[in-house]
């Protein structure tokens, strides 16, 4: 597929998505959507991809939202089709074996913060505002926003602001537990190429262990949590990057993992 909207670049392990439709401030259409599906699928079977990084085009948005041209004239099966494709693609990234940062380097609204929300850590600009703008449309967050910031943040902040379309600072979002790190809009791509790469050197099959056991097991009840927990760290041990890791702690050098 020919990936229009969607830039993409891959160095030392670490591949940056750049949603790339800066005259509409990045909105998400149905086939940027596509074409973000396609390009993180890609990643994900590229075994020399570590750790990812998705951000916006330009000095002013991440994401403004989903379409609002496009979504207007929609009946109420295309909505709910609209829906489900944006939710496979939330679905998708949590179910990425690599870890994945949002950059948020403007503005995070609507589909746009549901996009971040999605993502393992939200590393964002001092400039960045987050949002729900949806009920100012007669909508609701339709890409598991009502569920992701719930569980973020606890019920009572999102509905704030899910109820209000209201739009917060970067600061605000800080404090709220939106946001894991403020930076100058300058310094935040090295920010985050700088997370990502201490990432991509460790085992990456632990990593992505542990990003599933974070993910999953807050669906589970604790105690399915610990045994889900249990289970994966036994698996690890029939990995060549457990013997590796433990193996280099003892000979006291560094670790070179193979990803197996
Ligand atoms: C389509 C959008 C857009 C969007 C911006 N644009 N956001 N187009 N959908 N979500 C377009 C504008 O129409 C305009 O193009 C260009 O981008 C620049 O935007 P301006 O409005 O001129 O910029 P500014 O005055 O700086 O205002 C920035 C803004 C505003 C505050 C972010 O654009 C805004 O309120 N955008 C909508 C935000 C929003 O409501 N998002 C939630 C959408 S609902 P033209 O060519 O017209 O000049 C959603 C639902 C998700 O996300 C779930 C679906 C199932």
């Amino acid at each position: 597929m020919d990936a229009k909207n969607i830039l993409c670049e891959i160095n030392e392990g670490v591949a940056v998505v750049t949603v790339n439709r800066p005259e509409s401030l990045n909105a998400l259409n149905s086939a940027v959507l596509a074409e973000l599906e396609c390009v993180l699928y890609g990643i994900e079977q590229d075994q020399t991809v570590k750790a990812v990084i998705l951000t916006g085009a330009g000095e002013k948005a991440f994401v403004a939202g989903a379409d609002i041209k496009e979504m207007a004239p929609m009946t109420s099966f295309e909505g709910h089709r609209f829906a489900q494709q944006g939710q496979r693609l939330v679905l998708f990234i949590e179910k990425m074996t690599k870890p994945v940062i949002a950059a948020v380097n403007g503005y995070a609204l609507g589909g746009g913060l549901e996009l971040a929300l999605a993502c393992d850590v939200i590393y964002a600009s001092e400039n960045a505002k987050f949002g729900f703008p949806e009920v100012t449309l007669g909508i609701i967050p339709g890409f598991g926003g009502t569920q992701n910031l719930a569980r973020l943040i606890g019920p009572n902040r999102a509905k704030e602001l899910v109820f209000s379309g209201r739009i917060i600072t970067a600061a605000k979002g800080l404090e709220w537990g939106i946001v894991n790190e403020l930076t100058p809009l300058p310094e935040l791509k090295e920010k985050a190429l700088g997370l990502a790469r201490e990432m991509a050197k460790n085992g990456s099959v632990a990593v992505g262990y542990a990003k599933n056991a974070i993910v999953n097991g807050l669906n589970m009840t604790k105690e399915d949590g610990f045994r889900y927990e249990s289970s994966l760290f036994g698996v690890l041990f029939a990995t060549e990057d457990q013997k590796e890791g433990m193996g280099a702690f003892v000979e006291k050098r560094k670790a070179k993992f193979q990803g197996k």
